[in-house]
């Protein structure tokens, strides 16, 4: 292990690449990455990134963004078929149909979408930041997209606007069921409930808190209590224990596992950097509108 390690980091700065990481990559890779966090966090950083070459563990849409933000640089992904299930539930054509239907509404699609539709898009979200990206519209009617749960939860907070939702969903989020929370719940007493809002809204009702993967880092850092169940990705606890040795973590459910997001691994961080493959572009027409949404979502900055 220490050997790849130690090849990685050589091959790193030949390259003067940077290698980003989501939180639910696996944990090996988490700990050769030059900056972990989530899907805005890594969206910022890709904006303000020195390096050449970009090396993006995570999934395809992560990648993407990374590429539109910074078309001068290099973005590779170690495993580039790793996509995102979710981002792949809506299409151009069923996106312009909502659009007909709903000419005056503006269009908020969630950061997990492919560049086309960021392109046809007014702003884009995160989970970290989707209540004050639909807050900060003057429209009363906004067409959300794709996730249904992220919408709905959204909706909840914004009881003032009407939310025009799309039936997309994340399938590993979809696998924590309320009786998973009430099970973990009776075991640990104690522990206080973290879930993501890509989760279904009779887990969302269950939860102490709602949260993006880096909201929970940010709240267990600052919490005076000791232990917490965590509905999201099972990846994050690894963050999560590291930073707080002292705090005990459970899963809401083991089975809320991204088989994309494992798809990476340290032996393909490593050829990726030694062939400087496999590169992620969007073209030109595609990223420069798919831009003006990202950029204008970087604006509004963190809810959380
Ligand atoms: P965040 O890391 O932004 O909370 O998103 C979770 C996710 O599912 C990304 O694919
Ligand atoms: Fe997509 Fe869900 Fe995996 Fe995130 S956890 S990449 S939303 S399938």
């Amino acid at each position: 292990m220490s050997d790849i390690f130690g090849k990685i980091q050589k091959l790193k700065k030949e390259r003067n690449a940077v290698i980003l990481a989501h939180n639910y990559q696996r944990l090996e890779v988490q700990d050769i990455a030059d900056y972990v966090g989530d899907s805005l966090g890594l969206s910022s950083q890709a904006a303000k990134v020195q390096a050449d070459v970009i090396v993006f563990c995570g999934v395809h849409f992560m990648a993407e963004t990374a590429a539109i933000l910074c078309p001068e640089k290099k973005v590779i992904m170690p495993e580039v078929k790793a996509g995102c299930p979710m981002a792949n539930m809506i299409t151009v054509e069923k996106l312009a149909n909502l659009k007909l239907q709903n000419p005056k509404a503006p269009v908020v699609c969630y950061v997990n979408t492919t560049a086309e539709i960021k392109a046809e898009s007014d702003i884009c979200c995160t989970s970290a930041n989707a209540v004050k990206v639909v807050r900060s519209l003057p429209d009363n009617e906004v067409i959300f997209v794709p996730d249904k749960y992220l919408g709905t939860y959204t909706q909840s907070k914004v009881p003032e606007k009407k939310l025009i939702l799309f039936d997309g969903y994340c399938p590993t989020h979809a696998n924590i069921f309320p009786e998973h929370i009430e099970q973990v719940r009776r075991a640990h007493p104690r522990a206080l409930v973290l879930v993501h809002p890509e989760c279904r809204p009779e887990v969302t009702a269950l939860a102490d808190e709602v949260l993006s993967t880096g909201g929970m880092l940010k709240f267990v850092r600052g919490s005076e209590r000791h232990e917490f169940i965590i509905g999201t990705e099972t990846g994050i606890i690894y963050t999560l224990q590291k930073q707080n040795p002292g705090k005990r973590f459970y899963p809401a459910s083991e089975r809320a596992v991204c088989p994309n997001m494992k798809m990476t691994t340290l032996e393909k961080v490593l050829w990726s950097l030694e062939d400087l493959k496999t590169e992620v572009a969007v073209s030109k027409p595609i990223a420069d509108k798919a831009r003006k949404a990202i950029e204008r979502m970087l604006e509004i900055g963190r809810q959380d």
